[in-house]
């Protein structure tokens, strides 16, 4: 069953409100919210007072995804914000294995995300400590980008990379999904679709959801 989460980057900022409320009623299984420092990153979004707004009104988990320099001084912020998945760049830890105990021991999801030229086979010491893994479809920092289609054969070596290292890690993709690239992602193994555009540009984003949910 594929799980869906819409990234709110590509909302209305002016009415998060509605847009919140259009989620709670959709059948989308998370929010994804991007982070962004202008460091990590060439473009700056929003931080913790937007996302301890935005878990008052959710009814859905917060899939927080931090594309900011050394992620692991903000775990208790992440927490305290509400988030119930912290996800941080391989790219951006020097101490990796200490920033995931660290998000685990603040009774967070640990979730690692690689950027599209970091290769799945840096994660294999750490894969059996994940909760979740997110390959980046696109190179970080804007919505509406275009899909990289190497990231098909990655799900694919990430999938028995998972297997083989006994990982419970779900797998997310997160960059340029819409139906057909989605479709595509599901046969090559993936659990977790986040799509911003893509929902949010459409006349019905409720709909569009729905028919990504239909994929898996
Ligand atoms: C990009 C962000 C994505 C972005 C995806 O840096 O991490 O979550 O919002 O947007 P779309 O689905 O528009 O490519
Ligand atoms: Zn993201």
């Amino acid at each position: 069953m594929i799980q869906i989460s819409p990234s709110l980057l590509s909302a209305n900022f002016l009415n998060l409100e509605r847009d919140i409320e259009m989620l709670n009623e959709s059948e989308a299984d998370m929010l994804h919210l991007d982070v962004m420092d202008g460091v990590f990153v060439p473009n700056i979004s929003f931080g913790f007072p937007v996302i301890k707004s935005i878990s008052t009104l959710s009814q859905k988990p917060l899939d927080v995804h931090l594309m900011i320099v050394d992620p692991g001084r903000y775990v208790s912020q992440v927490r305290d914000s509400g988030a119930a998945i912290m996800n941080v760049h391989y790219e951006a830890c020097t101490h990796l294995h200490r920033v995931v105990q660290q998000i685990k021991g603040a009774g967070m999801k640990a979730a690692v995300t690689l950027n599209p030229a970091t290769p799945v086979c840096m994660l294999e010491d750490i894969a059996a400590d994940l909760d979740m893994i997110l390959l980046m479809s696109v190179n970080p920092g804007f919505g509406g980008q275009k899909f990289i289609p190497n990231t098909l054969k990655k799900t694919r070596q990430l999938k028995e990379l998972i297997e083989r290292t006994g990982s419970h890690a779900t797998i997310e993709i997160d960059g340029g999904v819409n139906l057909e690239t989605g479709a595509e992602l599901v046969s090559a193994g993936a659990d977790i679709l986040v799509a911003g555009n893509f929902v949010f540009s459409a006349e019905s984003p409720k709909d569009v959801i729905s028919q990504l949910k239909k994929l898996g």
